[in-house]
């Protein structure tokens, strides 16, 4: 059953659609499906066929995607050049649409003989395919045969349609049309694999006052713990997000709880029972003992701060009862694993992401590296919301395990 336009509106929010036109009669339709992509807040980008390009232009798809229409495997053009894998990393989800019986039968195949086709191999994100063609062809036991291939490679079939052909025919093999598939696209997207649980996330860095206008803090720039809330929002929880502050857009619909001090975070955290906690601040570790009511004048040469330990946040919600599935991140600048594999031991935790302090801090792509006890997996570089989306699949996944 098809979804309402507003669940299409929201799903697709910021998605990135790489969309594949092949040629056939069809094309013309996926001018205004792009339309309706980008109109439910997803990023578009096109590539065409040749044979797309006999029967719709790249102008007319580039004036609707916003974005220079990609046509060739080896593009000499320096900036309109986007290989073949930076575009397939760059998808949440590939759609080609229309699909003809030639590129099902390449893709089949394996062949990566033009741009489309070295995509969709490359590909890390779902791939669906809108085929257009003659009801004969669509039938063909070649065809059925290549379908049964690329279903069993995992690809997502969206139609064909039955009814009236351009070519005169009745039977099977019409394009859907476009707002159906704005509405299949966009049911890739709502996961639901969270619906009905409460997730707290803590984010960004904390503050620690030193005097009324200085204060001791660390270079966390919030970016993955504000993926993470998107993602947990995107898969169906309630979320509460409590931040230190970042600057950064509170993703729609959720709470935020913004704080300053390590104390403060906590006092926000036990406030807030969860099913999930994910602790992904960089909470500060120590604080000053006794922050000046004054601002601290220079006289001295020298100045000592008393600093004492902060609480450990996410042990002190680990060790509550009842307690919720805890996840926490370790951003270390060496021996990785052994540190997050002692984290997770001695916060008592049910899983830890680790990764590089450096190479994360403030970047939009990063890799990671998920351990829970008796397991472990690693996510290849890819954007800070590529990842939250896998983490939270992840953790969606552990939780309801370690429930049952
Ligand atoms: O001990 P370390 O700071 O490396 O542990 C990192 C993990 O613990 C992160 O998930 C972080 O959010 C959490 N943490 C916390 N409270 C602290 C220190 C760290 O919740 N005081």
């Amino acid at each position: 059953m098809m979804t309402s336009t507003p669940t299409a509106l929201t799903t697709l929010q910021n998605k990135r659609v790489l969309l594949g036109l092949c040629g056939g009669i069809a094309a013309y339709k996926a001018a205004e499906l792009c339309r309706l992509l980008v109109g439910a807040g997803a990023e578009v980008q096109v590539v065409m066929t040749k044979g797309a390009q006999e029967f719709i232009t790249p102008l007319t798809m580039q004036a609707l995607s916003g974005q220079p229409v990609h046509t060739e495997l080896l593009d000499p053009a320096a900036e309109a050049a986007m290989g073949h894998i930076q575009l397939a990393r760059w998808a949440d989800l590939i759609l080609v649409a229309p699909a003809s019986a030639n590129f099902m039968a390449r893709l089949a195949h394996g062949e990566a003989s033009d741009l489309l086709t070295a995509v969709c191999l490359a590909r890390r994100s779902p791939l669906a395919l809108a085929p257009a063609m003659n009801q004969a062809m669509w039938s063909n036991a070649t065809t059925m045969a290549n379908l049964g291939l690329l279903e069993s490679a995992g690809v997502l079939m969206f139609g064909p349609a039955s009814g009236a052909q351009a070519c005169g025919d009745v039977g099977p093999g019409r394009l859907l049309e476009p707002s159906e598939l704005l509405q299949l696209c966009a049911m890739q997207f709502a996961t639901g694999a969270l619906a009905g649980k409460k997730v707290v996330i803590t984010a960004g860095p904390t503050r620690e006052a030193i005097d009324p206008v200085r204060y001791l803090s660390n270079h966390s720039s919030g970016k993955m713990g504000y993926a993470v809330a998107a993602a947990a929002i995107e898969a169906g929880a309630e979320v509460v997000l409590i931040s230190g502050p970042t600057g950064l857009p509170v993703p729609d619909r959720c709470q935020l709880v913004p704080v300053t001090s390590a104390l403060d975070m906590l006092a926000a955290c036990e406030s807030h029972p969860a099913d999930i906690f994910i602790a992904v601040a960089a909470v500060a570790d120590y604080r000053v003992a006794r922050p000046a009511a004054a601002k601290i004048k220079k006289s001295a040469e020298e100045l000592t701060l008393n600093l004492v330990r902060n609480p450990d946040i996410l042990a002190t919600i680990a060790g509550s009862k009842p307690r919720p599935f805890c996840v926490g991140f370790a951003a270390e600048t060496e021996h990785l694993a052994d540190y997050a594999k002692e984290k997770l031991r001695s916060k008592k935790l049910d899983m830890i992401f680790a990764n590089d302090a450096i190479a994360t801090f403030g970047n939009d792509a990063a890799s990671i590296t998920a351990y829970w006890p008796g397991g472990e997996t690693t996510f290849e570089p890819q954007s800070k919301a590529q990842l939250a989306r896998r983490m939270i699949a992840l953790i969606s996944q552990r939780s309801s395990t370690t429930d049952a």
